[in-house]
């Protein structure tokens, strides 16, 4: 099995001429088709390919610079953070793919615009958006397919947060995973939204890395994972192709409890849901009965999100007064 350093390497010259600074911005994504289960846990090469929404300009900022003082120095949101702590750690390591044994001490500064409100993970634009600050800072000019496959190695679903709008990542087969990389769908869908409801929780919850592990070490159930999620690729395609929001939001809705139901079949049992989740699920499925069309999903954690087009918005509002709504497709 490779290393990430291995496959990074190739494609790095033998000294990095770095800029002052440089930035990017890349924006975060909600999976329609999941990416649950890796093959490859070094190099998070997944077991199936997924598919995405970008959110627009929500997301994050990174900016990069040498470090006056020498150390390597991380903020988030405007805060230094301890080298020790879990952000600045991964974030440092990501950098170490690069720069070698090169003495580059770098400071990292990276602004989520992403509403705390929401509950969304961040990682996924943070490597994203990462990456691309990367590719500036030292000069690499890479392609987007190749800075795509080098954001997964930092967290899987980060491939997809390269690209706008529709994003499918392919699984690919090869053993470096150079072709296991997001790819944008030529779509637009001005109506499309997508509404982030949080749900309030004191838990800690499993994050995705272990959860995955667990769910394809334990879950029998897992053995059908990857044929739903490659039916349903196919399925998300075509609604996209019809801008059909029943069949786009049906089959999200289906692969989201799909997923869950894997993770539930684990040993011991994954249930990200809240007693306040199941409430909103109840909520969505009343408002489907009374003829609104508004889906859900979910990812590893207690929050949901809605799927819907602009003419309902005003109904589900009446339910979820403080949903955030994101329209993926505004210029
Ligand atoms: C449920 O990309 O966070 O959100 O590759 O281990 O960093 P790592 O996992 P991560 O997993 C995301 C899982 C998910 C589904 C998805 O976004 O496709």
């Amino acid at each position: 099995m490779l290393s990430k350093a291995e496959v990074v390497a190739r494609y790095l010259p033998e000294t990095l001429q770095v800029k002052p600074s440089a930035e990017a911005f890349a924006p975060s994504n909600i999976a329609l088709c999941k990416y649950w289960g890796k093959r490859d846990n070094a190099l998070n090469l997944p077991v199936n390919s997924s598919l995405s929404i970008s959110l627009g300009h929500l997301g994050t900022h990174t900016r990069l610079a040498l470090s006056d003082s020498g150390e390597d120095k991380v903020l988030l949101n405007g805060k230094e953070q301890a080298l020790d702590s879990p952000f600045a750690a991964k974030a440092i390591a990501f950098w170490d793919l690069f720069r070698r044994d090169q003495i580059l001490p770098i400071e990292i500064n990276t602004t989520n615009n992403i509403p705390t409100a929401a509950g969304l993970a961040s990682s996924a634009s943070g490597f994203a958006a990462l990456t691309k600050a990367i590719n500036e800072f030292a000069n690499l000019n890479l392609p987007i397919d190749v800075l795509s496959a080098f954001a997964r190695m930092g967290s899987g679903s980060a491939c997809r947060s390269l690209f706008d709008g529709f994003v499918e990542w392919e699984m690919g087969q090869l053993e470096d995973g150079m072709d296991s990389h997001g790819i944008a769908l030529e779509a637009s869908w001005p109506d499309l939204r997508v509404g982030l409801v949080k749900v309030e929780t004191g838990e800690k919850a499993v994050d995705s890395r272990s959860g995955m592990k667990r769910t394809v070490e334990t879950a029998h159930l897992y053995q059908s994972w990857p044929m739903q999620a490659a039916m349903d690729i196919q399925k998300l395609r075509q609604a996209i192709a019809d801008k059909d929001i029943d069949a786009l939001g049906m089959t999200a809705e289906h692969n989201a409890m799909s997923m869950h139901a894997t993770m539930i079949a684990s040993w011991p049992p994954l249930l990200y849901w809240q007693p306040a989740s199941v409430a909103v699920m109840q909520n969505v499925w009343g408002l489907r009965e009374q003829g609104v069309s508004v889906y859900l999903t979910m990812d590893a954690g207690p929050n949901i999100k809605l799927l819907f087009e602009a003419d309902q918005e005003a109904a589900i509002k009446a339910v979820f007064n403080d949903m955030e709504v994101v329209a993926p497709f505004a210029s």
